[in-house]
């Protein structure tokens, strides 16, 4: 099967950015527990493992093809000094996110590749989400 070499290429680019997510909401995630906040410590968790099932659909999507998933250079985590800066931090991460999955959707769909779009489209709803996501956590703890 010939795959369009810049198709890989947002896969690629979009599972970088789906470890380097798991990789700062997990690091988050244990600041969180060592400052004794609980609950705030399992949300990034649970976040943490969305970011972590989304690497999984592209890395299923890319070995179907027939290529081994390589995720390029992380970034470092960002962790913040405060829960503040934690979750705007991740707010950059998701908007990031967002930009990229919109620029991807584009692509697979102007080389009329319905499946990876659609994958790609999926991916693309839940980030949104997650932006507004943490708009809400953010709220909440400026108002609680
Ligand atoms: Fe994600
Ligand atoms: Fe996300």
């Amino acid at each position: 099967m010939s795959v369009d070499p810049r198709t890989l290429g947002w896969l690629s680019r979009a599972l970088t950015h789906e470890m380097a997510a798991v990789q700062q909401y997990l690091a988050q995630s244990v600041l969180a527990r060592l400052w004794g906040d609980y609950a705030l410590s399992s949300q990034l968790r649970r976040e943490a493992v969305e970011e972590l099932q989304h690497a999984e659909r592209l890395m299923e999507r890319l070995i179907v093809l027939g290529i081994a998933p390589s995720a390029g250079n992380l970034p470092p985590a960002r962790l913040g000094r405060t829960v503040d800066e934690m979750l705007a931090a991740d707010r950059v991460l998701e908007v990031d996110a967002v930009r990229l999955y919109e620029q991807a959707v584009s692509h697979a769909e102007r080389m009329r590749d319905a499946d990876c779009a659609a994958l790609l489209k999926g991916i693309l709803a839940e980030e949104i989400a997650h932006v507004r996501e943490l708009d809400g956590m953010r709220q909440g703890q400026h108002h609680g």
